[in-house]
């Protein structure tokens, strides 16, 4: 259930490009994003929520991809946004996101970090007590709008290091503090008017979300009624998974809206907070947006046969981490020869795909069915859209590749590939060490 298409010469398909055509013009490694995916996802999401519970709210967690005309095309589709770091505050405002649609839910902030976030006037999702302590000596706790983060001791995610749930995760206060900590924070003239949680990322199934929403709506509930707190919103956050292997499934958006706008509405009522200030239900899907509506182009320069067969590409973990840290899964499809798969009776060969970075582990994929592949071959590496490019480094003194934005078949260049000189920026030479 990947977003794949085929073009009928055979070639990938982005958004009415031929894949074989943007690497020509472009160059490759080079990631293509295609708009209308990620309008179509949003709206997806959207009308699924609100058709069961109207005060909903998208925030779009940008640490997937912060790239602007993205940033730029989910503010057209009326998204808000989850922040992470002052950084993501300042380009979502940056691209046109107004201050009271952006949450900032920081993690190990800093006093200066604080300061910063006042005087944006964003919102904030406090971490910590710690981070409630200081964020008091900074503004005038009186009437200040805050929210916390609670970790509901529920997590799931794709990998161990996806999961933020639970009591190995450094994210969120305590279930057992809630009520206290929000006590605390009235007690200091903060006026507590949210609560977040986020349990994991790339989550297929609906069960941990269930599980997570009833836990925090319980949490919501006991810190409403004892702490008397009156909410004005709760944040279930993001972690929507979405297919990487052509087997599994889209999460089947409209069922699972409905039974986790229904777990809300009836913890509402079984609280009494379904009075006539309801609070807004947000979600902060990052990958669910984006990450289906973007390739990596990479092309193969070198078929080699050691011990195994390997086919070298222009690109590496440098330009797309996941596989290498996670160990993650990213369907490949040779471009040029897309139609070329066992069911039409092509020659497959099981190899491996791997990166130009100088470290074994930089490989996109051990033992993979593919075609015959030839040196000068295209490789579209798929659902790159998400924690991609935001991931990327200039490790092994590579410059970051070009990104490219799809329409109707039109394209355009949305970023341009780094050179070589933009590996000495920022850096500075001693005098001594001239010459
Ligand atoms: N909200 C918060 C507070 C988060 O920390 C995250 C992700 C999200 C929302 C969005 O999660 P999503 O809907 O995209 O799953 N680099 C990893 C993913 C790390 C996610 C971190 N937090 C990867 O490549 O899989």
């Amino acid at each position: 259930d990947l977003n794949l298409k085929i073009n009928d010469k055979g070639h990938v398909d982005i958004g009415g490009a031929d894949a074989t055509k943007l690497a020509e013009e472009y160059g490759t490694p080079l990631y293509v994003i295609d708009e209308d995916r990620i309008r179509d996802n949003y709206k997806r999401v959207f009308n699924a929520f609100t058709k069961y519970y109207s005060d909903f709210k998208i925030l779009y967690a940008c640490k997937a991809n912060t790239n602007l005309s993205v940033m730029r095309i989910l503010e057209e589709e009326g998204s808000c946004i989850d922040a992470v770091s002052p950084g993501e505050v300042f380009t979502s405002l940056k691209t046109g996101f107004s201050s009271d649609r952006i949450l900032f839910t920081g993690n190990n902030v800093t006093n200066d970090e604080l300061r910063y976030i006042d005087e944006t006037g964003v919102r904030i999702n406090l971490d910590s007590v710690s981070q409630l302590k200081r964020l008091a000596e900074i503004v005038d706790p009186e009437g200040y709008k805050i929210s916390f983060r609670v970790n509901p001791m529920v997590g799931a995610g794709h990998h161990e290091h996806c999961i933020t749930g639970g009591e190995m995760s450094k994210f969120g206060i305590k279930e057992s503090e809630a009520v206290e900590v929000y006590k605390l924070a009235k007690n200091m003239g903060f006026e507590p008017v949210g609560m977040h949680t986020h349990i994991g990322s790339g989550i297929l199934d609906p069960e941990p979300f269930k599980l997570a929403t009833t836990v925090l709506m319980d949490i919501a509930g006991k810190v409403s009624q004892e702490a008397d707190i009156d909410f004005e919103f709760l944040d279930l956050g993001g972690g929507l998974g979405i297919p990487y292997e052509p087997e599994e499934n889209l999460l089947d958006i409209d069922p699972f809206a409905e039974e986790i706008t229904g777990i809300f509405k009836s913890k509402l009522s079984e609280y009494g907070m379904d009075g006539t200030n309801k609070p807004s239900m947000y979600i902060e899907p990052g990958r669910y947006l984006v990450g289906d509506a973007s390739v990596l182009l990479t092309r193969v320069n070198t078929v080699k046969n050691s011990y195994r067969k390997f086919i070298g590409v222009d690109s590496g973990f440098n330009t797309l981490l996941r596989p290498a840290m996670y160990g993650s899964y990213h369907h490949i499809v040779v471009a040029n020869k897309a139609n070329e798969t066992s069911e039409n009776g092509a020659k497959i060969e099981k190899v491996d795909v791997a990166g130009n970075v100088c470290e074994s582990g930089d490989l996109f994929a051990r033992d993979r069915p593919l075609p015959i592949i030839e040196e000068g071959d295209l490789l579209s590496i798929m659902n790159a859209g998400a924690y991609s490019f935001s991931m990327a480094s200039q490790y092994n003194s590579r410059p970051r590749p070009a990104e490219i934005l799809v329409k109707d078949g039109k394209s355009e260049i949305i970023r341009e590939r780094e050179t070589y000189d933009d590996l000495f920026r920022n850096q500075i030479l001693p005098k001594r060490l001239e010459n």
